[in-house]
């Protein structure tokens, strides 16, 4: 049934004028996705299609076929569906490695990545009532986890989950869930759900919420060249839902890949009333010809720990004269524009420099001297912080 659908989604989808440039169809070859262990078997009908969609952009090949008859899909065991999960994680490997995933469901840490799923009638999966929030793990140490966790936790009172632990039970089980990895260089990602019952949509069949955490291990090189970014037209999600670090994500992943589809990095979103707002998954910054940092409020957009770090961090570019003062203002469209420099800042890019934005240079055309200060700051921080932004993981 759910073959059925993707068949019939991906034709007309094939079809319509919106589909993307950079997925191209194929309607006349077949391969045979057996590697991915699903078990479908090409059965040539005289008319049938057949239809391969290629997303070139990564490595990931998504493969669908007419013809594949639905008696054809094996009725898997337990002990099948596992070894079929097994198989499927050694083969379809990412660039990401999963070191390690706590699961409240299962009441404990596994490192095995094929038992590293969630239940799929858990409303974080089919309704997006769920919410999340990261930390770096730098040479042994949590980056900022209380400032995430507390972010977290707001996003979840927000959300109206109510946690199936108190905030110290979940920091201690996020802590041991890194130490269980052995990760010294990755990042902790965790998520609080509404947690598994049925598929309504009202979570009061769920049995209790849910927590999840997996560590992933950060084998990608340092990259600090500036970047191009985009006015998004992606419109941006309201405040109440843009301050809430929900994994209603969709938004946030059409305008990175609208930027994606023009050559830029990211997307720029303005607010309701045309101001500088955020990225994607960062908060921006200017810095100004008369040495003002500027950055847009929190109260529409995701208050970044990062970005909030910077700021303090910043107080010592103001001391040593570099700064002239640090602003939390409505920043137009014009002034980011014609600023000395502009960044984009968050725990993914950590400070990044913007040297476009649309047709316009910014600043010089070169990484800004600020943006590369501000870098140096938050990356001295996190090798050696205080303890109120570095907590020691016990291996
Ligand atoms: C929409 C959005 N804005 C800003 C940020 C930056 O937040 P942080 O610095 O905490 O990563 C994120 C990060 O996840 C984000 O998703």
């Amino acid at each position: 049934m759910i073959s059925l659908q993707c068949l019939q989604v991906a034709e007309s989808l094939s079809q319509s004028p919106h589909f993307p440039t950079n997925y191209s169809l194929f309607s006349h070859e077949t391969r045979n996705p057996s590697f991915l262990g699903l078990g479908f078997r090409y059965i040539q009908h005289g008319s049938s299609r057949k239809l391969r969609i290629v997303r070139k952009s990564n490595q990931i090949d998504a493969l669908l076929d007419y013809g594949a008859e639905i008696s054809d899909v094996p009725l898997l065991s337990r002990s099948e569906a596992v070894e079929k999960l097994r198989i499927y994680k050694e083969k379809v490997k990412g660039k990401q490695q999963y070191l390690a995933m706590y699961s409240s469901i299962f009441g404990g840490i596994t490192t095995d990545p094929a038992a590293m799923v969630i239940p799929m009638d858990d409303h974080m999966v089919h309704r997006g009532h769920g919410v999340f929030d990261t930390a770096a793990i730098v040479d042994g140490y949590l980056y900022e986890l209380d400032q995430h966790l507390d972010r977290f936790l707001r996003s979840a009172s927000m959300s109206k989950i109510y946690p199936p632990f108190d905030r110290e039970s979940i920091r201690r089980i996020l802590i041991q869930t890194v130490s269980a990895s052995k990760c010294r260089k990755g990042s902790l990602r965790y998520w609080l759900s509404a947690g598994p019952g049925d598929f309504q949509l009202s979570p009061s069949g769920c049995h209790q919420s849910a927590l999840y955490a997996i560590v992933i291990q950060d084998l990608s090189p340092f990259v600090s060249e500036g970047i191009k970014v985009v006015t998004s037209t992606i419109p941006i999600k309201p405040p109440q839902f843009a301050t809430t670090k929900s994994v209603n994500y969709l938004p946030n992943v059409l305008q990175k890949m609208e930027a994606e589809g023009v050559g830029a990095y990211a997307g720029i979103w303005l607010d309701g009333d045309g101001f500088v707002a955020e990225g994607p998954n960062m908060n921006v910054a200017f810095v100004t010809k008369e040495k003002d940092l500027l950055m847009p409020h929190f109260d529409k957009i995701l208050s970044g720990c990062t970005a909030k770090r910077v700021l303090a961090l910043a107080e010592g570019l103001v001391r040593e004269g570099q700064l002239r003062d640090i602003r939390l203002v409505n920043v137009t469209v014009e002034e980011g524009k014609k600023a000395d420099e502009m960044m984009l800042i968050g725990s993914g890019v950590l400070v990044r420099s913007v040297v476009q934005w649309d047709e316009q240079v910014i600043g010089n055309g070169e990484k800004g001297p600020v943006a590369e200060a501000l870098l140096n700051l938050i990356l001295e921080d996190m090798k050696s912080g205080p303890l109120a932004v570095r907590v020691p993981v016990p291996y």
